[in-house]
């Protein structure tokens, strides 16, 4: 019930519990955060997803955990791994790392520090030989994060999802192998440069 999966410095990933789904889509269920998801989802959606979300956990063990901020407790959103599920591509069944923060928590680094914990998990106790992550090409801060995970983009596995709306297609794909973690991980724990940033 609602164990702990994984601690980081401000943050811990834990499985889901009682009263979760409820909290997630008042918070989370927002144009801004479902901006490359397909806009607010009405309530059997988002019952399916969640019922997604616990056969992932259930099958494999892993899925995209509740993220709980330590200091106070907050629901900030999920980030884990969960396996593709999308028609039309050859990555099914793959490990996919996948990250939703509350709009109010963006830009503090919380699915930067998310993330490497899942891969920590995912190259570690799942013994994933690679991790791959799915976006569109508009969705700027979810490639940067992959980009900081240092995922290297591989267009040769893009696809197209029939279930999606043009705007959403193709699904474009990052990669992580195994063996590149420990210098990807160094690599990503580096603070952003916290010097001027204003060059005009
Ligand atoms: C994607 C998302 C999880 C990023 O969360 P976050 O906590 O703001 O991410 P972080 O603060 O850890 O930032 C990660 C990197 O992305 C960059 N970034 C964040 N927002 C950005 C934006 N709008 N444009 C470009 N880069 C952005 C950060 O600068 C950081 O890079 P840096 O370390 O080199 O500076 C968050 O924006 C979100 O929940 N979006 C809506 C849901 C979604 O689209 N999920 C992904 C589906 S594929």
């Amino acid at each position: 019930m609602g164990e702990v999966v994984s601690e980081t410095e401000r943050l811990v990933l834990r499985n889901w519990r009682s009263g979760d789904r409820e909290e997630f889509v008042r918070n989370l269920n927002t144009p801004s955060v479902m901006r490359w998801l397909g806009g607010v989802q009405d309530a059997s959606t988002c019952t399916a997803a969640f019922d997604r979300i616990d056969g992932f956990q259930r099958d494999f063990g892993h899925t995209f955990w509740i993220v709980e901020r330590k200091s106070d407790l907050a629901m900030l959103g999920f980030c884990g791994l969960k396996r593709v599920n999308a028609p039309n591509t050859s990555l099914t069944g793959e490990f996919e790392v996948g990250w939703r923060f509350r709009e109010d928590s963006w830009g503090q680094g919380y699915a930067r520090e998310a993330a490497i914990a899942s891969l920590d998990l995912a190259f570690g106790r799942f013994a994933a030989p690679h991790v791959v992550a799915l976006t569109v090409e508009g969705n700027a801060s979810s490639r940067r994060l992959m980009q900081r995970l240092g995922m290297g983009r591989r267009a040769d596995l893009d696809f197209n999802d029939p279930r999606l709306a043009a705007e959403l297609n193709p699904t474009i794909v990052y990669r992580l192998d195994a063996a590149n973690w420990p210098a990807a991980r160094s690599a990503a724990l580096v603070q952003p440069d916290a010097g001027p940033t204003d060059s005009a």
